[in-house]
């Protein structure tokens, strides 16, 4: 036989990989490492090379709070089996005493309540959201520094073996699970590594200082400050058993600006999901984005101050304009920055719209509702466009 010696190139990454990764990356932000590890966890499934008898893989996210270690868990399983929600969450904290163990794996037969319990963590839980696609599950267990022993001991079975037993001697098969662990150790010695240059300012402070993008000699140093405080409070048991451990960094400016994008398109999609048949459009003026985002950011809290300072000034306004019958179905709304009164100030710039038009005047990054709208307005009779103004934000 003749060696044939054609190079091959291992760089590269399948098909379904890269599409998995282009849809993580419609949801998180600025958290690159985070991403890549799990699209290669991913692909190690699809190609079967997994090592046996383990769960997919075993996460470990470290880093500040309101970074989207949460949020990048629940892209994963929205991206792969298409609902956040077939997320199974465990807060360590909740698990501290035997009996609330026993919430997680029933209680053995004979004890009381042993028929009423049903346990967290079985195989129909695990399964519920299998799909002919993809029969991936994603267990999050958060905050894992406070987890009991009796429960540690319960989550070294699952990653080293992919096994659990339930109070009734039942085996769960946690072999096509993605075990994903957050805690927030060291958190906090990564903002004072920051603080010189995130310091909180007045949130009235016309020239707060916002988070400038981080050099990638901080960035080592942060990672570095994680994987430190998590050497020091886990045995190595534990730490050898994860596939990866994963810093989160602080959001910059940047960063925080492409998730206020990203929350405005959820906020629009909120709208259409639960108006029935009066959805309504609106788009952001970048004055108002601008005012959003100067509310809505503090180094402390990452992008959960943002999230918070768009129902505030957004949606609540919203909801008090629904509730008036001031915004009806096929609206165009603009919401823009008021100057004289520092708030956000909201405009009818069209009405009657149609779905089509509708769908038309949706931000780029909601393609997947322009996609529902425009299927929905394949059956709806065209009407006219009454657009008064071509403003956009
Ligand atoms: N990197 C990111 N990309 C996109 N959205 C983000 C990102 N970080 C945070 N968010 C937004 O902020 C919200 C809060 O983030 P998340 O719950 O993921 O924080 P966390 O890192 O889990 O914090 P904690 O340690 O407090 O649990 C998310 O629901 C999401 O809307
Ligand atoms: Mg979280």
């Amino acid at each position: 036989m003749t060696k044939l010696g054609i190079p091959l190139d291992a760089s590269r990454t399948g098909r379904e990989a890269e599409s998995f990764d282009r849809r993580l990356r419609r949801f998180i932000v600025g958290q690159d490492e985070a991403i890549d590890q799990i699209v290669n966890i991913y692909q190690l499934y699809l190609t079967g090379m997994t090592p046996p008898g383990r769960p997919i893989g075993n996460f470990l996210f470290l880093g500040p709070t309101g970074s989207g270690k949460t949020r990048t868990v629940e892209a994963t399983a929205e991206s792969l089996v298409g609902n956040s929600r077939a997320v199974i969450k465990i807060d360590c904290a909740e698990f501290q005493h035997s009996h609330e163990i026993a919430k997680l794996i029933g209680s053995p037969p004979g004890y009381l309540g042993h028929r009423e319990t049903h346990p967290l963590l079985s195989q129909e839980v695990l399964n519920l959201y299998h799909g002919d696609a993809c029969k991936i599950s994603f267990v999050l267990f958060d905050e894992i520094e406070k987890a009991s022993d009796a429960l540690w001991n319960l989550l070294l079975g699952i990653l080293d073996k992919a096994t659990l037993t339930l109070g009734d001697n039942r085996r769960v098969d946690f072999s096509k699970a993605m075990i994903f662990m957050t805690s927030n150790l060291g958190a906090s010695e990564m903002n004072s590594i920051l603080s010189p240059r995130l310091g909180f300012h007045s949130l009235d402070s016309a020239a707060r200082s916002k988070p400038a993008k981080m050099d990638e000699q901080t960035a080592a140093k942060i990672s570095r400050t994680g994987i430190d405080a998590a050497r020091r409070k886990f045995t190595p048991e534990f730490m050898n058993r994860l596939d990866k451990t994963v810093v989160f960094r602080p959001l910059g400016e940047a960063e925080l600006r492409r998730i206020l994008d990203i929350e405005l398109g959820l906020v629009q999609q909120r709208v259409l999901n639960n108006a029935g048949d009066n959805p309504f459009v609106f788009t952001t003026t970048e004055l108002a984005k601008e005012f959003l985002l100067n509310q809505g950011t503090d180094s402390k809290y990452g992008a959960r101050h943002l999230k918070r300072s768009i129902e505030r000034l957004l949606v609540q306004p919203m909801s008090n304009l629904i509730a008036t019958d001031q915004i009806r179905r096929g609206d165009w709304i603009r919401v823009d920055f008021s100057s004289t009164d520092s708030k956000l100030g909201f405009f009818k710039d069209a009405e009657g719209l149609p779905m089509q038009a509708m769908a038309e005047l949706m931000d780029q990054s909601l393609f997947h509702l322009n996609h529902a709208l425009t299927q929905a307005a394949a059956i709806e009779p065209p009407r006219t466009v009454q657009a008064r103004s071509s403003r956009r934000g």
